[in-house]
């Protein structure tokens, strides 16, 4: 399946992950359809293999900004080179994200599913928020439908939706601790927390025109991946991937959002490979919501 592009000439897309996966096809089809992609990597190797991808043709339509997304003050410099670059932006793909095995803090303390999964996405749209407005851009967070079932094995059972309780909590580095951490949970509750965030955040959007969507992609057979399949099943590794998605066809989904002239002012609503989707009770409760953004508003103000 591809989507129909329609001609992105003189639009901006930011791109998050962009190096590999869904996020390099998302970036390669807004780059052939017309648009400047501009993203944000950590790793220059794989920005050289990104770049040598888009090939001569599309080179002047990338900006590669370096920088790791986890970091608070890598995103706040990379996003600020782009806010003093372009006016406008279009387009936001929030799309980087990983799942970590093992517990993990990044620099500023927070556990890293939170801070790469969560709050680079959060940090994005509230940098950006000025020509985000000035572009009326479509903002799509690549989420992940284990917000709704925490399971790694479906076969048996009632789903096990994420949970997110941020009555007690004072500084989002107390969120997912190294006490009892179940890694699947973990990233669950960042994608949960990007849905959360995301529907609060759509309302001070709306009046200015911008559009802002959760998307779960479906399994597709990327390096996250790899890290995801249970220990057990992972020497079928290869069999499995073949049951999967390709990047490509995980990419529809956020592309069709973020382009499709029949999703335009089509806003809060989180996509399951493009159907309308529910998402957990507590994503939709106003005093979890806005104790998300405060919480969020005070890790990017230190
Ligand atoms: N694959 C699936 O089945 C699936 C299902 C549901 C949701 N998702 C979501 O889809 C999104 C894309 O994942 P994918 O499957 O395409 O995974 P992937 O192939 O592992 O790609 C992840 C991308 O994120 C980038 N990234 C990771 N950590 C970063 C950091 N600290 N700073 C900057 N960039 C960073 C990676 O850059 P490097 O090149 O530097 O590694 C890479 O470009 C993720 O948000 C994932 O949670 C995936």
């Amino acid at each position: 399946m591809t989507t129909a592009m329609p001609d992105l000439t003189h639009h901006t897309a930011v791109v998050t992950g962009a190096t590999g996966g869904m996020g390099r096809m998302i970036a390669l089809a807004l780059i052939n359809a017309g648009a400047h992609v501009v993203t944000i990597a950590r790793n220059p190797a794989r920005a050289d293999a990104l770049r040598a991808h888009v090939g001569k043709e599309g080179e002047h339509r990338l900006d590669i900004i370096p920088g790791d997304l986890s970091r608070r003050e890598d995103l706040c410099a990379a996003a600020q080179i782009i806010e003093d670059r372009y006016e406008q932006i279009h387009i936001l793909v929030n799309n980087a994200g990983a799942h970590f095995a093992d517990h993990r803090v990044s620099p500023d303390g927070i556990e890293m599913h939170i801070a790469l999964d969560y709050l680079a996405a959060y940090g994005l749209m509230t940098r950006l928020d000025t020509p985000l407005r000035r572009g009326r851009a479509r903002i799509v967070n690549v989420a992940s439908d284990t917000l709704n079932d925490t399971r790694r094995v479906k076969l048996v059972g009632k789903p096990r939706p994420a949970t997110l309780d941020l009555t007690q909590v004072d500084d989002l580095a107390d969120l997912n601790p190294q006490e009892g951490f179940v890694p699947f949970e973990a990233y669950a509750r960042a994608k949960l927390m990007t849905v959360t965030g995301g529907y609060a955040l759509t309302r001070s959007f709306t009046p200015d025109g911008v559009t802002l969507n959760a998307v779960h992609p479906g399994v597709v057979a990327t390096d996250i991946i790899d890290d995801l399949v249970p220990a057990p099943l992972r020497p079928f590794g290869a069999i499995i991937r073949r049951t999967m998605l390709t990047p490509a066809d995980g990419a529809e989904t956020a592309l069709r959002i973020a382009t499709d002239p029949r999703f335009a002012g089509v806003t809060g609503h989180y996509f399951n490979r493009g159907v309308a989707a529910a998402t957990p009770p507590i994503s939709h409760d106003l005093a979890t919501q806005q104790k998300l953004l405060t919480l969020s508003k005070a890790h990017f103000a230190r």
